[in-house]
């Protein structure tokens, strides 16, 4: 609880202060780093009183009918109906059901694991949970090939696969979801108006084409649960970003949880140049007020989680 208290006072506060020489500042450090079992216990425990990953990491068939109203988590003026193609593929059970990992890595975008070469690192964790539906491939050296856990933002149909609007865009999101073979696909969709077509439309290829991978879509609490345990530890996130949901509902289940391509922020250490996303030219948006994440305080959060041994914030090259 001493540990904990800690916490609490050190990431209470504004993140403007520390953007001067940033980068350098910001570097955790990987020497002597020891995972603080007491303390993971602890933040776990923690963790449970607002929110339990086996249940909340998705929706499960026995609570809804087709035809059903959800009202969107974020806009509950608006609804969506549950649709014959979602509910098939909605699991019986959680995905993640009585599981437990000795080391999980979670993997965020940044270009800081452009040339770390931490890719056999990362695929060696017992449990790979990796966002937004990334390219692995070509990057495999940096980043790893494995994932068993992948979660898809419905706007990447639109930024990544055109809408799916064509049979060779279809095609190319197909290949992607290969790859997947029967691992978990993670698609927020209660979240927002907006990107329900592009669900459907990823439901109903994955239904046609008889794809192995396994659905999941989070609960309608997630999202309120996960910022409500961050702000009760003073970190007022207006709206958690995927790697953060990621981390905090690992908690559950991971014994020690290590996170890579976590760097919000456009220079390194010695003041290169990091791109935001390690495959594509997306730029940083994540400075201003207007944006819904709070990225570097996030970071900040996870560093001083890191210097407890609560969790193991890589952001270097791996050996
Ligand atoms: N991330 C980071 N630094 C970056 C880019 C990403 O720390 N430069 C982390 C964030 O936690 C982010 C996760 O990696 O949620 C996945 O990255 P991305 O796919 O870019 O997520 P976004 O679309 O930016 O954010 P979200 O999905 O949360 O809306």
């Amino acid at each position: 609880e001493g540990e904990l208290h800690t916490l609490r006072l050190m990431v209470n506060g504004s993140d403007k202060g520390f953007r001067k020489n940033l980068a350098a500042y910001m570097q955790p450090s990987q020497e002597g780093w020891k995972v603080n079992s007491t303390l993971v216990g602890l933040i776990r425990k923690d963790i449970l009183h607002f929110l339990d990953a086996e249940r909340d990491v998705s929706v499960i068939k026995s609570s809804f009918k087709p035809g059903d109203t959800i009202h969107y988590v974020l806009d509950r003026r608006r609804t969506l109906n549950v649709s014959h193609a979602l509910h098939s593929l909605l699991p019986e059970v959680s995905p993640l059901k009585n599981k437990r990992f000795k080391t999980c890595a979670v993997v965020g975008n940044s270009g800081v694991l452009l040339k770390s070469g931490c890719g056999k690192e990362i695929d060696s964790h017992d449990f790979v949970i990796r966002c937004n539906l990334a390219p692995l491939a070509e990057f495999a050296e940096d980043v790893g090939i494995r994932s068993d856990f992948t979660t898809m933002n419905p706007s990447v149909i639109q930024r990544v696969y055109g809408g799916l609007s064509n049979e060779t865009l279809r095609e190319r999101f197909v290949q992607r979801l290969r790859l997947l073979n029967d691992s978990v696909l993670w698609i927020p969709a209660f979240m927002v108006k907006g990107g329900e077509k592009h669900v459907e439309g990823v439901n109903e290829l994955i239904l046609k084409r008889k794809l192995p991978v396994r659905m999941a879509y989070p609960s309608l609490r997630l999202v309120h649960a996960v910022r409500g345990y961050w702000l009760t530890n003073k970190v007022n996130i207006k709206r958690p970003s995927t790697g953060l949901l990621m981390y905090t509902m690992a908690t559950r289940f991971c014994d020690e949880i290590h996170l890579y391509g976590f760097w919000p922020f456009p220079k390194d250490g010695r003041g290169n140049l990091v791109k935001y996303h390690y495959y594509d030219m997306l730029k940083y948006r994540y400075f201003s007020n207007a944006s819904p994440h709070r990225m570097p305080l996030e970071f900040k959060t996870l560093k001083l989680l890191h210097s407890k041994g609560a969790l193991k914030l890589t952001t270097s090259k791996c050996r």
